[in-house]
């Protein structure tokens, strides 16, 4: 019997050995001296043994029973340091590597233009509205005098969502809605997405952005058009520039025109972007036609207005030398991060 003692100590001695975690120590520490275990086993022999034999067999046990007790403690403490001290190692904070960045938005260029154009006309004393992207016919086409066979209204250049509703192919949609809550002095801007059925190229897409400025008065006349696009134009180039007032035509202005500026990349001399004529249009714009201003409930005999609608993608283009209108909407991050 008393053998068994000292293997089941030398037994003991090896499972320590290969206990390499608290975890593992633990479950010697149950398996040893937990109820079913060894020790208890050899206690139960206790009483098959003469009278005799039972003192120093029970001291035996015990003693045994003690010194794994404390074998474990020991081993247990010591690997709970390692195991602390390895923690710390894995978590040390090295104060001395570079912060991780993370990932800034931005403002997409062409909100940035708008936001910066919109500045400029509050600046001039203008408010801002939004007018609806889905519309009639008729604050889109027919109330501002297009006739009905106007090629404008045609499937290809419109996307009709039904035979009456449409999605605005410009921002002139909004100058009677403006007309229609408002009455004179009416001085507004209206920026919004305009959308037009057409092949996407370099040079046009089926949706961009537009600026309408809209301002309704007593005796408003030509020059106070022309002074409002020349100041806009030299405070967003920030610095004097030509321009050229060129008559054109638009059903709802009477006179109409289109405004150009001197090239900004060839200053006149004839280059691509200006297709060698030494100029680039800019805005659209035009003397509201009387017919309009009835439309809107303003009497033509007593007030009168002028309006213009400029695309803010060509802006863009402009000031960045950028060749291709498809780059503004691909949301190639490569592009978008020149922007800041
Ligand atoms: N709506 C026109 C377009 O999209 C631009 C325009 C021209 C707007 C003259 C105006 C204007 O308000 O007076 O081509």
């Amino acid at each position: 019997m008393i053998e068994k003692i000292g293997l089941l100590e030398e037994q003991f001695h090896v499972e320590l050995k290969c206990a390499k975690s608290s975890k593992d120590i633990e479950a010697l520490r149950i398996r040893y001296l937990g109820r079913k275990g060894p020790i208890q086993d050899l206690m139960l022999h206790l009483k098959d043994l003469s009278a005799d034999e039972k003192p120093l067999f029970g001291k035996k046990v015990n003693d045994l029973k003690e010194k794994i007790a404390y074998l474990i403690e020991e081993q247990t403490t010591h690997l709970l340091k390692l195991e602390q001290a390895s923690r710390l190692e894995e978590e040390k904070i090295d104060i001395a590597l570079p912060g991780e960045c993370n990932f800034l938005g931005r403002k997409h260029i062409i909100t940035q233009i708008l936001d910066e154009v919109i500045d400029i006309f509050l600046g001039m004393g203008f408010t801002v509205q939004y007018g609806p992207d889905i519309d009639t016919d008729y604050y889109n086409f027919e109330g501002l005098n297009f006739p009905l066979d106007h090629p404008a209204r045609e499937m290809q250049d419109t996307f009709y969502l039904t035979p009456q509703y449409l999605l605005r192919t410009h921002t002139s949609n909004t100058q009677l809605h403006v007309m229609e809550k408002y009455s004179p002095p009416i001085r507004i801007i209206i920026p919004g997405t305009s959308f037009r059925n057409e092949t996407i190229s370099a040079r046009s897409h089926v949706l961009f952005h537009q600026i309408e400025g809209v301002y309704i008065d007593k005796n408003v006349t030509f020059a106070d058009l022309f002074a409002t696009i020349n100041e806009f134009l030299a405070k967003l180039f920030k610095r004097e520039v030509e321009t050229r007032f060129r008559p054109s035509f638009f059903p709802f202005t009477e006179p109409s025109l289109e405004v150009d500026i001197r090239c900004t990349s060839c200053e006149g001399e004839g280059c691509r972007l200006c297709k060698y004529s030494g100029w680039l249009e800019i805005t659209g714009a035009g003397m509201i036609h009387p017919q309009v201003l009835k439309n809107g409930n303003i009497d033509p005999e007593e007030y009168s207005g002028y309006a213009w609608g400029m695309g803010i993608e060509r802006l863009a283009l402009l000031r960045y030398g950028i060749n291709d209108i498809r780059r503004f909407t691909e949301n190639d991050m490569r592009f978008l991060e020149q922007f800041n």
